[in-house]
């Protein structure tokens, strides 16, 4: 810690709980930097069906990972994006939000060589401290150090229902049921998988934000870290 804020924030959850929205008003709110470690597992997805390999071939998907280079920048479009993603120079934001990377993001990120390639960087960047960071396995593996450990957690049928927002806010086609089914396809792999697999860092305060709109999570998260 330094000051009264936690120098490092873990913020993991399932698909759609609302991390993001809350990682980036509070890093915004700490003058911290955020980093949603979603991005990274999306944009080496979209690597690899942009170049045609079988995403059921380790070997040239972890090739990909350990060669990806992804820019994650402070947004320079006002489209609804909380930062730019650049890969090879494509703006690959929303393309990384896709239903193809929906539906593939979560096998691409069990491979071992892609997480290892991934929790590097990510640590490397955590380490420096002032960073609230995002994800599935930031408080129990990637940053296990944090000072603040937020799970945030909602219904399947609530997350979904969200994400359906949210996708029909950008102008995205979607039906609610399919949302709903590769939300908890997504769930289901992300929590099984042999490693990092999804779940509640043992130090972590746990919010159920079913009925809590974002201001009063990012209020609850608040107090927390004037509690230091
Ligand atoms: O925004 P949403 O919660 O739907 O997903 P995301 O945070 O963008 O993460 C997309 C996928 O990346 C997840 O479903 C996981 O498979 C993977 N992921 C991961 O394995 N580890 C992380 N630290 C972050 C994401």
């Amino acid at each position: 810690m330094t000051g009264k804020h936690p120098f490092i924030i873990a913020i993991d959850g399932p698909a759609a709980s609302g991390k993001s929205t809350l990682g980036r008003r509070l890093a915004d709110a700490l003058g911290y930097l955020f980093l949603d470690t979603g991005v990274m597992y999306r944009a080496v997805t979209w690597q690899v069906l942009r170049s045609g390999i079988d995403v059921g071939d380790e070997a040239a998907v972890t090739a990909v990972a350990a060669k990806i280079v992804i820019d994650v920048r402070p947004p320079t479009v006002r489209d609804g994006r909380a930062c730019d993603v650049i890969v090879d120079g494509h703006d690959i934001t929303w393309e990384a939000r896709t239903a193809a990377v929906d539906a593939n993001v979560s096998a691409v990120s069990a491979y071992r060589g892609v997480r290892a390639a991934m929790s590097e960087q990510q640590r490397r960047i955590g380490q420096r401290g002032r960073v609230v960071m995002v994800g599935r396995d930031i408080g129990t593996v990637v940053l296990p150090e944090a000072d603040l450990k937020v799970y945030l957690d909602a219904s399947a049928t609530e997350r979904a229902r969200r994400r359906f927002q949210e996708m029909q806010a950008r102008g995205a086609q979607a039906e609610m049921h399919e949302v709903l089914s590769a939300v908890l396809e997504r769930d289901r792999i992300d929590s099984t998988r042999d490693i990092a697999p999804l779940r509640v860092a043992s130090d972590a305060i746990l919010i159920d934000s079913e009925t809590l709109s974002a201001d009063a999570v990012l209020a609850q998260v608040w107090k927390l870290c004037e509690a230091g």
